[in-house]
């Protein structure tokens, strides 16, 4: 059963029947167990963290879809994994306006997330160089008071990092000195819940001196959700007990479980590909791994200096709140996994596909 998931996406790949990819999305749709009596116990929908008393068993809803889970993963809209470009001149200015929101973590869940930037997690990529001056703007649009924490700022949490109240916009700046790809997130307490409803991304600071010219860039966000209710009818919330089990009910690469099974990151043979990995958690690491190739080159402490980097090799763990940087090549067409090898992530979400040229049976991009 634990791996069920990923021989189903491997299996898949190497018969090369693109269209019945979905994550093994008919292995996760389980039964549910329709007697409540046990979820109204384990179930709080209250984000403080002074409740500690958990009624277990806990209720998990992990893979929990609709029949139509398929056709509903194919429609949905991937998040670009792109990396942007930097902005041009010493100040890069961002602007991200929060809005409280339902969005779908898989096919037909609806979840209430707290959402940098008016869309689901992750936040907007950000993306600077070593040196420029960062002028960030945060717009509170939801119903409590946020903040926004950059791991890449050296600066007074208590000044700049501060909460901001629902209607109010507060401004700070920050210079990039130190380059490399970092977690950012709201740091108002509880930070778990905060960081679970959504309130994370990346910012990647290029170095001043510039890694080779990668073909393609990506950039993915881990994080986990830990539901209340399966999401189906009715978008499900928070559950802070299961958070501080750790026991999540789906997680993801960029907010979304599957998101790249259905809607493959593509390259061509032997493009330099270049990805960008930030576990944000708020508390599982991401155990990055290409299944059917190694890394040509790893920077592990995500500073992307060249003296730190590893090569040849095949996994290399990305710590909740840290970001490290893959390089790879692969000379042969097919439909490569990317997955955290912490494999219950795989089962619940945390797995997409790296198309490299045309496989037989896909579609073109
Ligand atoms: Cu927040
Ligand atoms: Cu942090």
């Amino acid at each position: 059963m634990v791996f069920k998931g990923f021989f189903a996406v491997v299996v898949i790949a190497l018969v090369a029947s693109f269209a019945a990819v979905a994550f093994a999305l008919d292995s996760m749709a389980t039964a549910r167990d329709d007697d409540k009596s046990d979820a109204a116990a384990s179930t709080t929908v209250d984000h403080a963290a002074a409740e500690s008393a958990v009624a277990l068993p806990l209720e998990s809803f992990a893979g929990t879809v609709p029949e139509n889970a398929d056709a509903l993963a194919k429609q949905h809209r991937a998040t670009d994994a792109t990396l942007p470009p930097v902005q041009a001149g010493p100040v890069a200015k961002v602007h991200m306006t929060l809005k409280d929101m339902t969005v779908q973590i898989a096919p037909g869940v609806g979840y209430r997330t707290w959402a940098f930037d008016g869309h689901g997690a992750p936040g907007p990529i950000v993306h600077v160089r070593q040196g420029q001056t960062v002028r960030m703007t945060l717009t509170n649009g939801g119903a409590i008071p946020h903040s926004i924490d950059f791991h890449a700022a050296r600066i007074a949490p208590n000044v700049a990092f501060r909460d901001v109240a629902p209607g109010e916009s507060f401004t700070f700046k920050f210079k990039a000195n130190d380059p490399g790809v970092f977690m950012y997130h709201c740091g108002t307490k509880p930070v778990l819940a905060h960081i679970a409803n959504g309130m994370y991304g990346a910012i990647i600071v290029d170095s001043a001196t510039p890694l080779p010219k990668a073909d393609h860039e990506y950039v993915l966000v881990g994080g986990e959700f830990y539901l209340n209710g399966d999401g189906l009818k009715e978008p499900a919330s928070f559950d802070m007990a299961k958070a501080h089990t750790q026991m999540p009910d789906w997680v993801t690469f960029n907010g979304y479980a599957g998101q790249y099974v259905s809607h493959p990151l593509t390259a061509d043979r032997n493009d330099l590909v270049r990805l960008y990995v930030v576990a944000a958690g708020p508390s599982l690491d991401v155990d990055f791994h290409v299944v059917g190739t190694i890394f040509d080159t790893v920077y592990p402490f995500q500073d992307m200096n060249p003296a730190h980097s590893l090569h040849g090799v095949q996994t290399f763990p990305v710590p909740a709140g840290g970001g490290a940087v893959f390089e790879l090549r692969i000379p042969n067409e097919g439909l490569y996994p990317f997955v955290s090898h912490s494999f219950a992530s795989v089962d619940l979400g945390q797995v997409g596909l790296l198309k490299i040229g045309n496989p037989p049976g896909t579609m073109s991009h």
